[in-house]
């Protein structure tokens, strides 16, 4: 799914719009507060713009530091899913179930240097994994290949205990490594760069979702759309 924190906000609709009828379903909203990330982006006066003409919806990424107070700004009908990071202090369960509470998908995120079986208790009660594949802040950073391997600790997890989530990873992510990153078990690939830094973002994104089908005969980038 392609990420807007790599769009041109000059044009945004139109670039989403371009991206919808090239088959785009889903996208990506990096949420960051300066605080848990070095970064400033993704407030809901960009998704009160969009809500009228969007057609696709929104996979919301909450890099904040007290994602318990943020959650609920982010209850718009084109929000699917709302992710929240397992390095902060907070009762996440109790998030998760605010999370589904507004009818979204609940997930959480972890860094890059934060070891995958701190997910082990949360697993249960949630629909979506993200592992983080750069060090999250900005778009356009080399993924960090160790990362991979947790994408499929998950997913021998998830086959041997019958967990339910779906795998989710971002950052770094192009056509050169996309089908190893599918490969390690990924259901939803992010791409920023590999999308808006191209200049035929549509044509980018098919490309990479053709490089996912070639593989398995299943559309990856962008699965769980409206
Ligand atoms: C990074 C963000 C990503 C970012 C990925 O902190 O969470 O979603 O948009 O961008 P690329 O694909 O350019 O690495
Ligand atoms: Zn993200």
């Amino acid at each position: 799914m392609p990420s807007l924190l790599s769009a041109p906000y000059t044009h945004l609709a139109k670039a989403i719009r371009e991206l919808e009828d090239a088959g785009v379903a889903l996208f990506h909203y990096d949420v960051m507060d300066g605080h848990f990330v070095p970064n400033l982006t993704g407030g809901t006066n960009v998704i009160a713009s969009l809500e009228p003409v969007l057609r696709g919806r929104l996979d919301v990424h909450l890099m904040v530091t007290n994602p318990g107070r943020v959650v609920p700004w982010f209850d718009f009908p084109s929000v699917r899913s709302i992710t929240i990071h397992i390095e902060i202090q907070e009762n996440l369960r109790r998030i998760f179930e605010h999370i589904r509470g507004l009818s979204k998908q609940a997930g959480v995120s972890l860094n890059p240097d934060t070891p995958v079986e701190t997910l082990e208790p949360v697993l249960r009660d949630v629909d979506q994994v993200l592992v983080m594949t750069v060090h999250p802040g900005q778009g356009g950073q080399d993924l960090i290949p160790e990362t991979l391997e947790k994408v499929r600790q998950l997913n021998r997890w998830r086959n041997e205990r019958g967990f339910g989530y779906v795998i989710q990873v971002d950052g770094g992510i192009r056509a050169d490594n996309i089908r190893e990153v599918h490969e390690a078990g990924a259901d939803e690939i992010v791409a920023g760069a590999a999308v808006f830094d191209h200049p035929d973002p549509p044509r980018a994104f098919q490309h990479l979702e053709r490089l996912i089908r070639e593989v398995s005969g299943s559309a990856s980038l962008d699965e769980n759309g409206r």
